[in-house]
């Protein structure tokens, strides 16, 4: 396909360590091409697993072109599904989130199992098989309570990064927390920008007063490295694995994901104003107040930190070529009362704060993109070397994709 030669032709021709061609932050068939290619073939965050309980409980989120929902069988298990009946086609949940005991086509009421198997569908004559119209299932995993999804018919190998969170989230026990806030902001900018900005903290010390107060701009930190040659860091790495949270650097080779435990500033402990906590009971069986921050990020659309009194997840869906939705959640202890042990606005100001923050900066640089005077500049190497890890990832594995050299091990 053309647009698919277009692609390749930017990739070739980007400089190394530095920002990308224009075309790929503007141009609607580059990003039909990241859709197809690389939305439409990856594992993506979809939802934590304890914000649908309760059998029944589902949510949908569109990714691209595809609507999918993600639902809890009457068997407690999480499953996917194209959100498209298998009468005529139309979207069978509305909602971003409900619940109900059967999933019912609201056009002419085809009933499913929870489990996606099409129960009931009235005068479709005795040679119809309700076996051959069960909704089409998507993909889905948990990895330590947080439910991915997966488009592709065969999807990308997942259990080595499924272990990992395991281990490492296992202790904040996702699955006993709960949702105490979510908030979802539409950014006007391409994905991809979005997930740069998150990539480095050079911006942070002009950008971030309240952030600033606990999160460290080190790069050390923010950036792509294992952090053990700084002192600090390796003196928490220590302090976390000896109070059993796992905390050493893991990723995987390609650099897709990646976690660390690092310290925040000072005598922090939460991203509050003063840094002191945002709730009395801390998550799971995390018993260290002074635990840090997890840092887990996984391409192309979640970053996440663990502390140990909340969760934040973050979700990242593009909406369009110069259009991100970005969702927000603040996750606390099932057994936590809001008004005893915690206030949300203190629980979610600082980030709340910096969500807006970083939506002012990313859609300033989409600006500047736009005009056809842009031309791709150097990221610092000291400062930014997440970013330039990111756009490596991006670039590489777009290139192995339209060359067919990306073979994946198949669910
Ligand atoms: S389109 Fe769903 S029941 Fe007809
Ligand atoms: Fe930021």
């Amino acid at each position: 396909m053309l647009r698919d030669a277009d692609m390749l032709s930017n990739l070739m021709r980007r400089k190394p360590k530095h920002s990308l061609p224009r075309a790929l932050y503007t141009d609607p068939a580059m990003y039909e091409v990241d859709l197809e290619r690389l939305w439409y073939a990856e594992w993506l965050f979809a939802v934590p697993g304890c914000e649908i309980p309760k059998p029944g409980n589902h949510v949908t989120l569109q990714i691209g072109a595809y609507s999918v929902i993600v639902v809890r069988g009457a068997d407690r298990v999480i499953r996917a599904f194209h959100n498209s009946c298998r009468h005529r086609g139309s979207r069978i949940c509305q909602a971003e989130k409900g619940s109900a005991p059967k999933l019912v086509c609201p056009y002419h009421q085809w009933t499913y199992e929870l489990d996606g198997r099409l129960l009931w569908a009235r005068d479709m004559g005795p040679d119809f098989d309700a076996r051959k119209h069960g909704l089409k299932p998507v993909h889905c995993r948990d990895a330590g309570g947080m439910i991915f999804i997966c488009l592709a018919d065969a999807a990308p190998a997942f259990d080595a990064m499924a272990e990992a969170t395991h281990a490492y989230f296992g202790p904040h026990r996702l699955d006993d927390c709960k949702v105490a806030y979510e908030s979802t902001i539409t950014e006007q900018a391409n994905w991809k920008l979005v997930l740069e900005n998150n990539r480095e903290c050079y911006h942070c010390s002009g950008s971030h007063p309240a952030l600033c107060v606990t999160f460290d701009d080190n790069p050390n930190i923010a950036g792509d490295g294992s952090g053990a040659e700084d002192p600090a860091i390796a003196a928490h790495l220590a302090r976390c694995e000896a109070a059993g949270l796992p905390a050493r650097y893991h990723g995987s080779d390609d650099f897709q994901w990646r976690m660390i435990r690092v310290p925040l500033l000072g005598k922090g402990v939460s991203y509050t104003m003063d840094g002191k906590a945002a709730v009395s009971r801390m998550v799971g069986d995390v018993t260290l107040r002074e635990a840090g921050t997890l840092l887990f990020y996984h391409y192309p659309n979640t970053w996440n930190h663990f502390l140990s009194d909340t969760v934040l997840l973050f979700r990242v869906l593009p909406i369009g070529p110069k259009e991100t939705q970005v969702t927000t959640k603040w996750l606390v202890n099932k057994d936590a009362v809001e008004g005893v042990d915690y206030e949300l606005p203190r629980l979610t100001e600082v980030w709340t704060m910096t969500n807006d923050e970083d939506r002012a900066i990313v859609e300033e640089n989409q600006r500047g993109i736009d005009s056809p005077a842009y031309e791709p500049g150097p990221y610092s190497e000291l400062q930014e070397s997440g970013v330039i890890q990111f756009v490596d990832w991006y670039a590489d594995s777009m290139t192995d994709r339209l060359t067919g050299r990306r073979l994946h091990a198949a669910e």
